[in-house]
């Protein structure tokens, strides 16, 4: 497809533009943004079942695991809160430095952020492949989670600004398809690792050099972003790039639009007090919502954890790993369906469905757990693959629905002059509710036992009940038309303004769609100082 000339639409309306090299090296920077982040979710937790990574920093759960077999006991032979912090410092470091991402990514552009996120991702690597003791470990996870900070706010918005509008979607997706690869690859590398004693652990947390470098230097070479320019008053400069990213000359309407667009978002001074009004409650509930639920589905129990767990199960080391990359390779597996089916059947009609796919499993394993590890007694063979399946059929419904569309949602539901207050939010409470999990997992499975799985399930529950009165279908929808579908909603209509001027000229419009109209349209909204595709 690289070089094909086709049409982009924005907003309604079309530009030419090419699919050019510099989309493609977008995409490979993606990959590495998506890849980092899994890669560093998924490292830890096979990591921190090898024996000789916990002999050296964490002496106490080693001999604890020693004594432990596969029988009740064992259900606290991790719960530890150092080694917990090992996993979760990224993800609160990555919280903090969301914020900071998010003023240098406006003030400087976001190639300096995405320099910056592969800096403290080089040097969170370093500190953690040398590390001699638990502060270096721990300074090492802080860095990699600036990294992350930067990373995750940067890299997609660099991303939807610089593809044409008709990748923006799949771009999304891609970035967490990207993610699941990384989570894959980590514990490829840990199945690897374990056997390289006693050294293994520290080639496991260098690794991630390759997709860290990969960022540096992608970063250094890719342009700075159209819209970042105009953004920063920068118009000829701005205009340029869009030639050269474009591959066309013919960019003025593309360009008067961005100017356009950056003019009006410069106009709301305060987009976090914005956010806040009654009218965006819907999508501000939204968005924080999918988050908290995303993470109470436990898929991070599994993600950090599944060496870990697999191993409290009774499973040996080699097992224990392997069976973590047979669930890492469903979840980009499933997440490939999902990039396939979410136009087609609606994000609804995935939610719902992987409602019931993941509820089952965990009810089914909290029994298979409850009876089979008994009164000391060892999770027999078969339970213990059964146990596995149910796994990965959990893990598929969640890489189908919630996995990419915790995401994929609330990027589709702000209005443009608070979006990227919404994204920043929606960041940080996925950060937030990550780090829960990751600091709290070992222990509340040491507390509750196989209940563990019985929780998690309750949430299922309530977050299917949750999707099916309040999350309206997106499907399709353009986005400036979004405005329609809280109108129409039985709870949300009373939050969003029943006629204002935004509202009455979309009406029209989307009900006259013929270019005269287009034309008188796009006059009312420029009075009313709207964006043309708006
Ligand atoms: C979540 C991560 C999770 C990953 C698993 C993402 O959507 O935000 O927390 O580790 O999916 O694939």
């Amino acid at each position: 497809m690289a070089g094909g000339a086709f049409s982009v639409e924005k907003g309604g309306k079309e530009f030419r533009g090419k699919f050019t090299g510099y989309v493609l090296l977008s995409c490979i920077l993606a990959a590495s943004g998506g890849l980092m982040f899994g890669y560093d979710v998924g490292i830890s937790g096979g990591v921190t079942s090898m024996d000789d990574f916990l002999g050296k920093f964490f002496p106490v759960v080693l001999a604890k695991k020693r004594r432990a077999t596969a029988t009740e006991s064992s259900y606290c032979k991790y719960d530890n809160q150092g080694l917990q912090a090992f996993t979760s410092s990224l993800y609160i470091a990555g919280l903090v430095a969301t914020f900071a991402a998010s003023f240098v990514t406006r003030r400087f552009g976001r190639k300096p952020s995405m320099l910056t996120a592969g800096v403290f991702f080089l040097v969170g690597v370093v500190f953690n492949a040398a590390a001699m003791n638990l502060a270096m470990l721990i300074i090492g996870r802080i860095m990699l989670g600036c990294g992350v900070g930067f990373a995750n706010q940067a890299v997609p918005l660099y991303l939807s600004e610089i593809a044409p509008t008709r990748f923006r979607g799949g771009l999304n997706i891609l970035f967490q398809l990207n993610v699941t690869i990384g989570i894959l690859f980590a514990n490829l590398v840990n199945y690897g690792t374990q056997r390289i004693h006693p050294w293994g652990w520290r080639l496991s947390l260098g690794l991630a050099g390759i997709p860290a470098s990969l960022l540096a230097v992608g970063s250094l070479l890719l342009c700075e972003t159209a819209n970042s320019l105009i953004e920063r008053g920068h118009l000829e400069r701005g205009k340029a790039v869009l030639k050269k990213i474009r591959g066309t000359d013919d960019v003025d309407e593309e360009f008067e639009e961005m100017v356009e667009v950056s003019r009006i978002a410069k106009e709301i001074k305060h987009p976090f007090r914005n956010i806040i009004k009654r009218e965006h409650r819907p999508q501000l509930v939204i968005a924080i919502s999918l988050q908290v639920f995303q993470q109470f589905t436990g898929i991070n129990a599994i993600m950090f954890y599944a060496p870990v767990l697999f191993q409290t199960l009774g499973f040996k080391n080699d097992a224990s790993l392997y069976s973590a990359v047979i669930t890492g390779a469903v979840n980009v597996l499933s997440t490939v369906v999902s990039i396939l089916s979410v136009d087609k059947f609606g994000r609804r009609a995935l939610l719902l469905e992987a409602g019931f796919q993941m509820f089952i499993p965990q009810v089914l394993i909290a029994i298979l757990l409850a009876t089979g590890l008994h009164g000391g007694k060892q999770l027999s063979h078969p339970s213990a693959i059964i146990v596995v399946l149910m796994i990965c059929l959990f893990v598929s419904g969640f890489a189908w629905s919630w996995g990419p569309l915790g995401w994929l949602i609330p990027s589709e539901i702000f209005p443009l002059e608070i979006r990227s207050a919404g994204q920043s939010i929606t960041v940080c409470s996925n950060l937030f509710f990550t780090f829960v999990i990751a600091q709290s997992f070992l222990s509340m499975l040491c507390h509750f036992k196989y209940g563990i799985f019985l929780f998690f399930a309750g949430f299922v529950v309530i977050m299917t009940i949750f999707v099916y009165f309040l999350v309206p279908e997106t499907k399709g929808i353009p986005i400036e038309e979004m405005v329609f579908v809280w109108r129409k909603h039985w709870l949300w209509k009373r939050f969003v303004p029943a006629s204002d001027a935004k509202d009455v000229i979309l009406e029209v419009a989307a009900k006259h769609p013929d270019p005269d109209k287009d034309q008188q349209f796009n006059g009312i909204k420029h009075q009313n100082g709207l964006p043309q595709s708006y």
